[in-house]
């Protein structure tokens, strides 16, 4: 997908603050130099086919982009990042081109042969102390010794950094973000005008300018009952004849960087599913409204739980009290997945456990063994927050407090499958910006 063109100053601090980041990972590990392979994509088992490239996540924070297959960075104290950007003739398929802005950024060494590349990185290895890799290990034979491929305490070093978002990071999430709501809003009037699953993913797609093999994970596109499995994967192709509801998780990239949105829709506004849904979103966007540095994300979850704690007891889906349903666990079968996690070159970005540079993991707790972010919160970090309340027959099916629970009221919802609601924050010194909610508001007022 064509993003919108980035600041080239806002890139030029980018690399700045890498050069700092990548050369204090090295001291740390006594290592003198790093080189970071983009990656090849590797081929079906027995096939002539691979699937879409994704280059390495070191390597495409110094490059953003994926036109860069079989190139390999070096990075070192006290001197640029040096590209040797594998390009050459191609009559089967477009070679890489290598942008204008690498080229003016960074020190490059175009080669036109994969083994040329390799033999001038060795030849450039050559009189140093202690190299290190970062990337795959089997797109370059360095001959390294085994604990400097992707050292465990510099990979720590560095996923936990990468959780601090530069100002080109946060402007390229806002494109994406920008992208990512233009696809959602051509999908809910697709959903709106009757479509089925596979022409509201077209729809979504043709929105946010993206083909399939571009998004940053495969779009959920749930109608009905589909909305309660949580990473539902088809796309069907016949218009279902009385579709209550619409659940649609879906993101796309812009240099790189990832959105990762939700939003659930009724068929017919006004019904108790609206209400549902519109209570779920008001509970979402206050939890965000209050995130500051200094909480963190456990404490986060751990709230949400008792607010959907409050909307079971609220809509009468329980027959106890609010603290009642959290404490027996109730809202665990309804709300049965993390409150989010980092988001940037991955969806589900790296780090999130991490308590310390070194790697130190914050284990989730017991109670919630699939919260993928422990972390203290701070500014820089960008995350998801998606509250769920979903009807899910094999979890609904195992809870114990049978009496607890008003089943006629479920059973009323079943056929709605759930509710997700997710947008994108960027945590401020004193607040958060919301990356999602301005990018739908600019495009609804421009459309009206
Ligand atoms: N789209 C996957 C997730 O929300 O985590
Ligand atoms: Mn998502
Ligand atoms: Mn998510």
């Amino acid at each position: 997908m064509n993003a919108s063109p980035f600041d080239i100053g806002l890139y030029r601090q980018h690399l700045h603050h890498l050069q700092g980041e990548w050369e204090a990972a090295l001291e740390a590990l006594g290592a003198d130099v790093a080189v970071l392979p983009s990656g090849i994509a590797a081929m079906y088992f027995q096939d002539d086919q691979a699937p879409p490239f994704h280059p390495n996540p070191h390597f495409a924070r110094w490059l953003p982009g994926r036109d860069c297959e079989g190139s390999v960075l070096v990075v070192r104290p006290g001197a640029p990042a040096k590209l040797h950007f594998l390009g050459g003739d191609d009559y089967w398929h477009m070679p890489p081109t290598l942008p204008e802005w690498a080229a003016d950024n960074l020190d490059v060494a175009r080669h036109t042969d994969a083994d040329d590349l390799a033999s001038a990185i060795s030849t450039e290895l050559a009189g140093c102390k202690r190299p290190v890799l970062a990337g795959p290990a089997d797109a370059l034979d360095l001959n390294l010794r085994p604990h400097d491929v992707n050292p465990k305490e510099f990979t720590a070093r560095l996923h936990y950094a990468r959780a601090y978002k530069t100002d080109f990071e946060l402007d390229r999430m806002r494109a994406a973000s920008a992208a990512g709501a233009a696809g959602h809003i051509a999908a809910r009037d697709a959903f709106l005008g009757g479509g089925s699953e596979f022409e509201i993913q077209l729809a979504f797609l043709a929105g946010s300018s993206q083909v399939t093999s571009e998004l940053p994970y495969p779009s959920i596109v749930a109608l009905g009952e589909h909305a309660g499995i949580l990473h539902y994967q088809h796309y069907d192709r016949g218009r279902p004849n009385d579709t209550r509801s619409f659940l649609i998780d879906a993101g796309a990239r812009a240099d790189g960087y990832h959105s990762d949105i939700t939003r659930t829709y009724t068929a017919t506004p006004g019904d108790d599913f609206d209400e549902l849904v519109q209570a779920l979103d008001e509970k979402q966007q206050a939890m965000v409204a209050q995130v500051r540095p200094g909480m963190t994300y456990v404490d986060l979850h751990v709230r949400m739980h008792q607010e959907v704690a409050d909307l079971l007891v609220r809509f009468d889906f329980v027959r106890c009290s609010a603290e009642a349903a959290f404490d027996l666990k109730l809202t665990d079968a309804f709300f049965p997945h993390g409150l989010g996690h980092l988001l940037g070159l991955q969806t589900h970005d790296v780090g999130g456990q991490f308590g310390a540079p070194d790697g130190t993991v914050t284990e989730p707790p017991e109670r919630f063994p699939s919260l993928r972010l422990t972390r203290n919160i701070e500014p820089g970090q960008v995350f998801t927050v998606e509250p769920g309340l979903y009807f899910i027959p094999m979890l609904l099916d195992a809870i114990e407090e049978r009496d607890a629970v008003n089943w006629v009221k479920v059973e009323s919802f079943m056929r709605c499958g759930g509710i997700r609601i997710e947008d994108n924050v960027a945590v401020e010194a004193d607040g958060v910006e919301n990356l999602t909610r301005p990018a739908f508001a600019a495009l609804e007022e421009a459309a009206s």
